[in-house]
């Protein structure tokens, strides 16, 4: 079964929850990362703890969600083997995967809301990435080629 899985901090839990809820019914394996309550923790760590997720091929998908998307997105990036897309809106989620095979979704539970992230996910798992001239971009992202070439 294929496995997604989800990390949040204080500010995301709640929209985890929901999001988590539509994987099942989607059909997907849910692993749950955290956080569950509304006492801070810091974005960074969850972003780790679903880099790692995914670099142990325990995940094929993540899903991120802080206050904006903004923080635990730029942390996730910072592994090579990550594309976390902050998406806000179906569109940006269509492209996240067609142009960039993003494989992380990020979200803002302050600036997304439920409808739209819902919208977000179930277009983000439907599209499949275009390849061709992308795959040669998205090698670059990962440094299998360099920029100049
Ligand atoms: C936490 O208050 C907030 O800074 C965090 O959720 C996120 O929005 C950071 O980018």
């Amino acid at each position: 079964m294929t496995v997604i899985a989800f990390a949040s901090d204080h500010a995301g839990w709640r929209l985890k929850a929901e999001l988590m809820t539509l994987a099942r019914e989607r059909g997907l394996e849910v692993l749950d990362l955290g956080v569950n309550s509304d006492d801070s923790v810091d974005y960074p760590d969850m972003a780790e703890a679903l880099a790692r997720t995914l670099a142990e091929g325990r995940a094929r998908w993540g899903v991120l969600i802080c206050g904006t998307g903004i923080g635990i997105s730029i942390a996730a990036n910072r592994h090579r083997h990550i594309r976390a897309a902050l998406c806000h809106d179906v569109t940006t989620a269509r492209y996240a995967r067609l142009h960039n095979d993003a494989n992380v979704l990020a979200l803002g539970a302050r600036t997304t809301g439920p409808e739209v992230a819902r919208d977000c996910l179930n277009t983000f798992l439907d599209t499949p990435f275009e390849g061709g001239r992308h795959a040669r971009r998205v090698a670059k992202l990962s440094g299998e080629t360099t920029p100049a070439e």
